[in-house]
């Protein structure tokens, strides 16, 4: 099966490209794995426009950046893994950018005409962060829970790695990790 990876860190071998990395060697047996690195593309904030509230069955997002590309490559995919720094307890801006770009996916929201372009479809949330989980990387996980309900998605693991120093000081926590997110994405793609 295909699972896409998105790199929202801004720094390409930091703490969260490592563990990402180690997701995804996980996975490569059974399948394959595409990472997309955000900051190498580019996704503008959402207008607001609403154009795309008319458009159901595609993107119909009017900006020409690389999000429709990259939301494309979403729904192709069979499972999706959304990866980031916390950055002030939320997303980075990048990665935040492209979560409320999400807008162009859904149509009908809080109607019973609700319609998702990603809906079914296993995600997971991976963050690394330089403190602690409680108090501080516990609204990144409620925000990724309530935008998979919005996109209609299936939440199956959210993962913080906490106290992250440098890249070479990720150890066996982070190791152990990385395994229980791709054995929940390999788990979710089973049934
Ligand atoms: C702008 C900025 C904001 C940050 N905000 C937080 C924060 O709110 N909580 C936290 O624990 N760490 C915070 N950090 C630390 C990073 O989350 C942490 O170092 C992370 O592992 C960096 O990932 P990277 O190496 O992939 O860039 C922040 C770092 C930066 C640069």
């Amino acid at each position: 099966m295909n699972i896409l990876t998105i790199l929202g860190s801004p720094r390409k071998n930091g703490n969260t490209a490592g563990v990402l990395e180690m997701v995804e060697k996980e996975l490569s047996d059974r399948h394959q794995v595409e990472r997309l690195a955000i900051c190498s593309m580019k996704v503008n904030g959402c207008l607001g426009c609403g154009a795309c509230q008319k458009v159901a069955d595609q993107p119909g997002c009017v900006q020409k950046d690389d999000a429709v590309a990259i939301f494309e490559r979403m729904m192709a995919a069979d499972a999706v893994i959304y990866s980031s720094p916390l950055y002030c307890w939320d997303f980075s801006a990048q990665m935040k950018a492209l979560i409320d770009r999400h807008f162009c996916l859904v149509t009908g929201y809080g109607t019973a005409n609700h319609r998702s372009l990603i809906a079914d479809k296993p995600t997971a949330l991976l963050v690394t962060c330089g403190g602690p989980v409680k108090g501080n990387a516990d609204v990144i996980q409620t925000v990724f829970s309530r935008v998979c309900q919005y996109g209609k998605a299936r939440a199956v693991n959210k993962t913080v790695i906490p106290f992250c120093t440098t890249p070479d000081a990720l150890g066996e926590d982070a190791r152990a990790a990385a395994r229980k997110l791709a054995g929940d994405i390999n788990g979710a793609l089973r049934q």
